[in-house]
């Protein structure tokens, strides 16, 4: 592909530049320093690889886990924070002993490759399978679905605008490994960030008057990612932007989710509480342990984003922000410990006995995402304290049956 066409491409499929949203400082550059809504979005992404790596190494050949990061950016920020490369390249090392992280990282930016392509180069150093290439996500995935080929997959798609198509994450990516005959044991997952800002952006085309040659290209772009252009509809009844983000990510992840027959878990991603969403972070998975140990990552990462909204020490408080950071995170597990134990109250009446395993849905009921396994435990131990349960919360909360006394 030529230069020309590259640039082509950035104005009608990626939209850089143009959507940076609020992920980017308006006076300083994306990959200065890191900002509250990738804070969430690392925690996550490397609360997660590990125990998914971990999980499904286990049966695979070598222990050969493949991770793709198809939209890498630079690796590392200018001030030295790890971006999704750094944090992935510093877990395969930890994990190296026990499992085999192939890392494949795409990036189009000439100035992000050469930066991205340092940091490989020095794990590569330090003995890792560890790949920059350079050019378009969309190039490159065919080459690399074949060398994941026998080997459980997760592929981290985080573009700053749209990412692949539809087409190419259903069929490519799913599709591919399903004709490969790949099982449960080559588990296929994908965590993607669905932009809301280029939902925003792209929206507003179909109701704008103002001239723009390259609208048609850029709604196609929209449909393409989509699968098809049912978004458009979506989005004119919506009574606001924010209703039209949240239908339209609900709309595409149902989509997907039928398409791949798996199950998904969207988390929408602020820089402030109080902020619109810059984008939704979805996890299609098709094993429970997925949700499992993807709601321990969410809800260990939400503590650290809540973290990063302290106001900074120099601002001269009169009060320690800590220590109320902690009261009211005590305040919040008391709230979602109530919640829990009344969902699985709940769950005693109609069944009588069950394992927690089977029920995440139920038992996290309003607080998934927020709480975790340890909340379960403090909630079974109470019910067993107060004689409603024969379950005394000890051992793998997920191995808990829970039966009414
Ligand atoms: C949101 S940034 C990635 C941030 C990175 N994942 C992280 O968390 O540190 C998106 C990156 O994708 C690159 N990019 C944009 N379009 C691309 C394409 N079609 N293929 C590969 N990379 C692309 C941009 O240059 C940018 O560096």
């Amino acid at each position: 592909m030529s230069e020309h066409d590259e640039v082509y491409e950035d104005a009608v499929l990626d939209l850089s530049g143009e959507s940076l949203g609020e992920e980017v400082a308006s006076s300083s550059p994306f990959f200065v320093s890191k900002k509250a809504a990738a804070i969430l979005k690392h925690e996550i992404l490397n609360r997660y690889v590990v125990p998914f790596a971990s999980k499904v190494g286990r049966y695979a050949p070598n222990g050969r886990v493949v991770y793709l990061d198809s939209y890498a950016g630079p690796g590392r920020y200018e001030d030295g924070t790890p971006g999704s490369p750094a944090l992935i390249l510093h877990a395969a090392a930890q994990m190296a002993s026990f499992r085999q992280l192939d890392c494949y990282f795409v990036e189009r930016g000439r100035k992000n490759y050469r930066s991205l392509a340092q940091l490989v180069a020095e794990a590569q150093d330090q003995g890792l399978n560890a790949y920059a290439l350079r050019g378009r996500a969309e190039k490159h995935l065919a080459a690399v679905l074949d060398r994941a080929a026998g080997s459980p997959l997760f592929a981290f798609l985080d573009p700053f605008g749209l990412g692949l198509s539809f087409d190419a994450l259903t069929k490519e990516i799913f599709g591919s490994r399903a004709r490969q005959g790949l099982t449960g044991r080559h588990a296929t997952e994908v965590l993607l960030n669905f932009n809301a800002n280029a939902v925003r952006r792209i929206g507003g085309l179909l109701t704008s008057n103002k001239q723009n040659p390259s609208k048609p290209a850029t709604l196609s772009a929209m449909d393409a990612a989509c699968g098809g252009d049912w978004w458009r509809q979506v989005y004119l009844d919506a009574p606001d932007n924010q209703e039209a983000v949240r239908r339209i990510t609900h709309g595409f992840v149902a989509r997907v989710s039928k398409e791949i027959g798996s199950g998904s878990w969207t988390i929408a991603v602020r820089n402030r509480a109080h902020h619109q969403v810059a984008y939704n972070l979805v996890l299609f998975t098709r094993h429970k342990d997925g949700m499992w140990l993807f709601g321990e990552a969410v809800s260990l990462a939400q503590v650290e984003w809540r973290r990063a909204q302290l106001p900074s020490e120099e601002n001269g408080m009169l009060w320690n922000p800590i220590d109320s950071f902690d009261e009211e995170e005590e305040i919040r597990t008391q709230e979602w410990i109530r919640a829990i134990r009344g969902n699985i109250e709940r769950l005693l009446v109609v069944k009588g006995s069950f394992l927690v395993e089977n029920h995440h849905k139920e038992i996290m009921a309003g607080v998934a995402g927020e709480a975790r396994e340890r909340h379960i435990r403090a909630a079974v131990k109470e019910l067993y304290r107060e004689g409603k349960t024969y379950c005394n919360g000890v051992g793998a909360v997920r191995q808990l049956r829970v039966s009414r006394a």
